[in-house]
């Protein structure tokens, strides 16, 4: 099958084995490129397929010769359908980590449910015994309780009145306002219950209980600030009291693994190009504009560079891990130095549909779009039959 991207909205229908292959690869090089890191070798990741929980499972095992475990909620191929990017992804990931002698194993599905948490308990039991590192980096709309089996819907509004700003379209290149209308109370409520750190407790505490956590042990979450034009709709919008939510839970599941002395962390990335972020009106043209700016600045990073500096700035350095007044770490601080945000902002003021295409990286967020389902990558033949890939071995 030859296979070419299908666009419909904010998503792409159709995903480029080889292409996934390819953009694995090539986070595969460059943490070897950056050398060892004195980390963790023993790390299950939740959310594992794509985006910053790939880019840390990759960081775990190339990093640091890592034995991980990524559970996540991919597709596989169907007759006529490809599989959805996380699962190319990580069928080759897993061929990458074989050759290179790293046990790797996944779980595919519904990283809410109770079943899953008991595979991966299962799964750690029988093939590691105990894990040190716990990376939580699930980005999902919807999460079914399963405590109480009701189907929670997250939704992206403001909170208190209605937010007009700028947006643009990235596959047009429109620029345009846009007006959000505030969530209600319930809204809000949902949005935190699939977003918040609810889920991440739960997952910790079924992990110590059933004894598979080491001493010692840490876990990892992230979440996003960013600026000022997107505050309405980000941190102070409904997402934003999920985010609120799943910090403070960072500082319970630390107190619950003190029989332990593990900890749980919160790391504040920088704003990427992902499935979900596509989604948020607003941020799409910010991002556009930071892109502009990061990359004459020379401080661009994409999710392998973020956690890749993560682990081997941060977490690993035999000194403390720094952290903010709120006791997050903090690795968006180039996204948000205030000559980056300053020039943001004043080509915010005066993007249109006419300049964004020099002021902003439209050129670069099409790319990194394409990216993201295995397409536009520079030594895949895109015009050559795909690598038919039909099952991951190291599924259990
Ligand atoms: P992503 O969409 O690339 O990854 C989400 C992962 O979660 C995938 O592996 C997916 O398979 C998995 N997943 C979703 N629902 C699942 C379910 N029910 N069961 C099992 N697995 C499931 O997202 P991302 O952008 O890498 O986001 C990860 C975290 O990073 C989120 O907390 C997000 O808020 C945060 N973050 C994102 C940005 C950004 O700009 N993208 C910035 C800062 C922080
Ligand atoms: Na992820």
């Amino acid at each position: 099958m030859i296979i070419e991207p299908r666009m419909r909205g904010f998503i792409c229908l159709t995903a480029h084995p080889d292409g996934c292959a390819q953009s694995v690869k090539n986070q595969i090089s460059y943490v070897k490129s950056k050398g060892t890191i004195e980390g963790a070798k023993k790390v299950l990741v939740i959310g594992a397929s794509t985006g910053f929980g790939l880019a840390s499972r990759i960081t775990a095992a190339f990093g640091s010769n890592a034995a991980t475990i990524g559970v996540f909620f991919e597709k596989e191929p169907a007759e006529g359908k490809t599989a959805t990017p996380g699962w190319y992804n990580s069928a080759a990931f897993e061929q990458e980590a074989q050759k290179a002698g790293l046990y790797a194993k996944s779980i595919n599905g519904d990283a809410f449910s109770n079943e899953v948490k008991q595979k991966t308990i299962d799964l750690i039991k029988a093939d590691l015994g105990q894990v040190d590192m716990v990376i939580y980096s699930l980005a999902s709309p919807v999460r079914m309780h399963p405590v109480t089996g009701v189907l929670h819907r997250s939704v992206l509004k403001p909170i208190g009145s209605t937010f007009t700003n700028k947006t643009v379209d990235f596959h047009t290149g429109n620029v345009s306002q846009v007006s959000i209308e505030p969530a209600n109370q319930e809204d809000i409520d949902n949005t935190v219950v699939v977003m918040g750190g609810e889920d991440w407790s739960m997952w910790m505490e079924a992990l110590k209980n059933a004894g598979v956590l080491a001493q010692g042990a840490t876990t990892i979450a992230y979440s996003y600030i960013g600026p000022e034009v997107t505050e309405a709709v980000y941190r102070k919008g409904t997402i934003g009291r999920a985010k609120d939510h799943l910090e403070a839970t960072a500082f319970e599941i630390t107190d619950s693994l003190n029989s332990l002395g593990g900890k749980a962390y919160v790391s504040v990335n920088k704003a990427l190009v992902t499935q979900a972020s596509s989604a948020i009106p607003v941020i799409p043209l910010y991002i556009s504009l930071l892109y502009k700016i990061m990359k004459a600045e020379g401080v661009h990073e994409g999710c392998i560079e973020q956690i890749q500096r993560l682990f081997a700035d941060r977490l690993y350095t035999n000194a403390a891990v720094p952290t903010d007044d709120k006791g997050r770490i903090r690795i968006d601080d180039w996204e948000m130095r205030d000559d980056i945000q300053a020039k943001v902002k004043a080509l915010w003021a005066t993007a249109t549909t006419e300049n964004l295409p020099e002021i902003g990286d439209l050129a670069g967020y099409k790319q990194d779009f394409l990216n993201l389902f295995g397409f536009g990558f520079e030594g895949v033949d895109y015009t050559a039959e795909a690598n038919e890939m039909t099952q991951i071995p190291s599924i259990v």
